[in-house]
């Protein structure tokens, strides 16, 4: 597998699909200032943003150079140098549960210019992504949506979850433990300088999460535009363990409303430990003149209520899918994670595009490790023994490689996938299975937008 897909080419069948259209179709050289600006303006604008700052450009450039940087462009148009469609992908890092990393195939920055939209560009880019990512051995892709509309028909599905979480600060009273630690205001470059570390640790301990990029953090902090109003009225906060080693970092924004009416918005949140995790929440809810404390993003399974003496002080909203995943290679997929039970299951998996399709036969051990193997399908093994299918044949589940997807981090239980009539299972038994088996250690939850 290769780690850098700024290397690959771009994929054969979807440069003639575009081509027939007079369309071309290629990379991005993301040393060149000049085309990389004229690709981030196109990327802004299909996400119907602003035009980009020429600071914010160099940002991206500086940020985003590693990642394999696509366009399409139309020859015939005026300007012709900005591509009217974008895609970036790389290859991130995801927690899976064990805690186990696996490398994923992140799509981002998907935008079709809106004088080009609907005759297929965007099929042919996430298509062609998909080819070239199982060329080069990546077991599975991710991304996040901005509707949820768009991507099954490629084969991805929502596999955790999010939501928006809101304490009312008039209600706090702390009951949780007391943390061990202390919580330091630091400035922005000074919680920049210790945030990757702590991340690190954040990241490899969540099933969903993918490791960071430096432009995340720094968008998080204000540091791209330290003197805008965003910038300046950003506070960074740190959380030390009781031996004074940094353990979590906050960084959050005081936003008055009307007079009397203060939000605290949280814009960035790592927490390595339930201890950390603990002494910055109850230094955020803790803030005097302050209304309310809001946090984007949040995991569904969030702590929080528990450690307050009113639980209905927090409030969700915004529940909402988030981390989509696309496996296509069901058996380096299915034995990069540990599962929550032992046992012997059968995944009769279909996928439209053909990457995925078969039967695999998972095989948990005690210890919570799997070995996949690709297994004859049902008529044939049915065939070979001279028995009838259903005996033949151990506990199956048979699903889309969108379902795969689903259940695969543990966030989505196959027993909810077959209420809504997902998925199929040859008796109660094998859900009750499917359901031990894909359980996770931890809620999955990825907390950034890509
Ligand atoms: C979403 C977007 C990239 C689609 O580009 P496009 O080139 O018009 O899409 P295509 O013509 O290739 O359409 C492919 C399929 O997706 C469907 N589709 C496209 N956009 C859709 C949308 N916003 N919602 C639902 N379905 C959509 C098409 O109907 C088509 O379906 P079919 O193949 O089953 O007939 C484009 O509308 C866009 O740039 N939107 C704004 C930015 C954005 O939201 N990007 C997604 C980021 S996660």
């Amino acid at each position: 597998m290769t780690a850098d897909a700024r290397l690959l080419p771009v994929d054969s069948e979807s440069t003639a699909a575009l081509a027939a259209s007079g369309l071309r179709y290629g990379l991005v050289d993301t040393t060149d200032r000049a085309a990389f600006a004229a690709w981030d303006q196109a990327d802004s604008r299909g996400f119907h943003e602003s035009r980009l700052s020429e600071a914010t450009i160099d940002a991206n450039f500086a940020n985003l150079a590693y990642r394999r940087t696509t366009g399409v462009w139309d020859d015939t148009i005026p300007d012709a140098a900005v591509p009217v469609a974008t895609v970036s992908t790389w290859v991130a890092e995801l927690t899976v549960p064990g805690p186990a990393i696996v490398p994923a195939w992140a799509v981002s920055s998907v935008t079709v210019a809106a004088t080009h939209r609907r005759r297929g560009i965007a099929r042919a880019l996430m298509e062609g992504e998909l080819r070239t990512a199982a060329a080069a051995g990546v077991p599975l892709a991710i991304l996040t949506a901005s509707e949820a509309t768009i991507y099954s028909r490629y084969g991805y599905a929502p596999a955790t979850s999010v939501a928006t979480l809101e304490v009312d600060r008039r209600r706090v009273a702390w009951v949780g433990p007391t943390p061990t630690g202390r919580v330091h205001f630091v400035q922005a470059a000074s919680a920049r300088s210790i945030v990757e570390e702590i991340s690190a640790r954040a990241v490899s301990r969540t099933p969903g999460e993918i490791d960071r990029w430096g432009g995340r953090f720094d968008q998080h902090f204000g540091l791209i535009a330290p003197d805008s109003d965003r910038g300046r009225s950003i506070r960074t906060a740190r959380y030390d363990d009781a031996e004074g080693t940094p353990q979590g970092v906050v960084a959050f924004r005081l936003i008055e409303h009307e007079p009397d009416i203060v939000r605290l918005e949280v814009e960035h949140f790592t927490a390595a430990t339930d201890d950390a995790y603990a002494g910055l929440w109850k230094f955020l809810v803790e803030h005097d003149l302050v209304t309310s404390i809001r946090a984007r993003h949040r995991s569904i399974d969030e702590p929080l209520p528990l450690l307050l003496a009113d639980r209905r002080a927090v409030r969700w909203s915004e529940v909402e899918d988030f981390l989509w995943v696309r496996v296509l290679d069901p058996i380096a997929t299915l034995e990069s994670r540990r599962y929550g039970a032992a046992g012997r299951l059968d995944l009769e998996v279909s996928d439209a595009l053909g990457f995925a399709s078969g039967r695999f036969r998972l095989d948990v051990a005690a210890d919570g490790t799997a070995s996949v193997t690709r297994a004859p399908s049902v008529p044939d093994a049915a065939r070979d023994a001279g028995t009838d299918a259903a005996a033949a044949d151990p506990a199956t589940l048979t699903l889309t490689v969108n379902q795969l997807g689903a259940v695969f981090l543990g966030g989505i239980r196959p027993t909810v996938l077959a209420a809504a009539g997902l998925i199929a299972a040859d008796s109660p038994e094998t859900l009750a299975l499917a359901d031990r088996l894909f359980a996770a250690e931890r809620t999955p939850h990825l907390s950034i937008v890509f």
